[in-house]
């Protein structure tokens, strides 16, 4: 596993130029990469929503090197979200808390809540205490795409558009973070992630599940994200080798992502062992499907994952978006076709 931790002093300055000049560095977090903008400057912001052509009114989160200058972001801290701050910042949780009034509306999306996270990676660290700010950040893909676990990932997807893309390696959780939304209502999961349902529950008892309002808070819940470009379905997991053996009949090039080896060798089939462990699994889900989307398959095949252990459980929240993403873009086969699509 490559892991780079720390970036060089140049290579900090040289970012933290760039966002003191309004403009976007990408940068790597534990979780994916980020899109980064000074988040006290709205033109600077509103250059990550053309980078990423993301609609304006998806609200981003601010990153943070530590709690202790929450109050210039968030109007109060629920005592749920202190609490969930305490135990799992820094790490991959991100909170959604009503909002300090001098919070630009670009990176709220005109709600009256912002979203924070305290990023661990300590490249993330190095970066967020040398520009003694907030940094608006998305992850680093175009919208509606899987999200980078790489520094070439972005470079690929996002080229000139950033000024600097810090290299920090793999990201060593490889899916984004749990957000938790905490208000007067209660505390709320809004996207599962590595800190799990359980986890939040030992924390602070009670936690509902999903978005509560009619606006689509996180757009990352909608079925058009985390999908790669080739039409992707899950099978059940007795059947992927047969279904792989199927669906290439003939020398169609399929693509599977399988918990385990095939049973025999199929001619025309590209087959990823991502292993049955969840941390692993996940680490790799992201690389795994761009290698899979640009293998020149006509479908991606992916076995359906395991439902006896929680850690599979935002593996599987996005797996299936990506599928349904799919399923949406193949009901338009006709207009656009299934790989124009970006
Ligand atoms: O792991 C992560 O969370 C990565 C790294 C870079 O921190 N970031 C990330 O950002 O995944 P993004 O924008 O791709 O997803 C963040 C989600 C979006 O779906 C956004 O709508 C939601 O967070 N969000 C941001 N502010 C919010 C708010 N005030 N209320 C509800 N949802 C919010
Ligand atoms: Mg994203």
């Amino acid at each position: 596993m490559v892991r780079i931790v720390r970036a060089t002093q140049a290579e900090i300055d040289e970012a933290v130029t760039a966002l003191r000049d309004g403009e976007l560095v990408a940068f790597p977090t534990e979780t994916v990469y980020g899109l980064g903008a000074n988040a006290q400057n709205p033109a600077a912001v509103h250059k990550i929503f053309e980078a990423k052509g993301r609609p304006t009114t998806h609200p981003v989160i601010v990153h943070l090197d530590s709690p202790k200058y929450l109050h210039r972001w968030v109007r109060e801290v629920p005592p749920a979200a202190q609490a969930l701050g305490e135990r799992f910042w820094p790490g991959p949780l991100t909170l959604v808390m009503p909002r300090a009034a001098n919070v630009h509306d670009i990176v709220t999306g005109g709600q009256d809540t912002v979203a924070i996270r305290v990023p661990a990676h300590p490249m993330a660290q190095q970066l967020l205490t040398a520009f003694g700010g907030g940094i608006a950040a998305p992850s680093a893909n175009r919208y509606g795409r899987l999200s980078p676990t790489r520094a070439e990932h972005v470079r690929d997807e996002l080229g000139d558009a950033v000024r600097v893309v810090l290299d920090g390696g793999e990201s060593q959780v490889g899916l984004e973070s749990t957000i938790v939304a905490c208000d007067a209502t209660g505390v709320r999961l809004l996207r599962p992630g590595a800190v799990t349902l359980a986890q939040l529950r030992q924390v602070v008892g009670e936690v509902q599940l999903g978005a509560s309002g009619d606006v689509p808070r996180v757009p990352g819940s909608t079925p058009t994200h985390y999908a790669p470009a080739t039409p992707m379905i899950i099978v059940p997991a007795d059947e992927i080798d047969t279904r792989a053996e199927d669906a290439s009949e003939g020398g169609r090039r399929i693509a599977v992502l399988a918990q385990r080896l095939p049973l025999k060798t199929y001619p025309s089939v590209t087959w990823i062992n991502a292993g049955r462990r969840p941390d692993a699994f996940a680490h790799d889900l992201y690389a795994n499907l761009r290698t899979l989307d640009t293998a020149g398959c006509e479908q991606i095949l992916v076995q359906e994952v395991p439902t006896d252990d929680e850690k599979w459980d935002a593996i599987r929240d996005r797996l299936l978006r990506g599928a349904a993403a799919s399923e949406l873009d193949s009901a338009d086969l006709s207009t656009t076709g299934a790989l124009g699509r970006i």
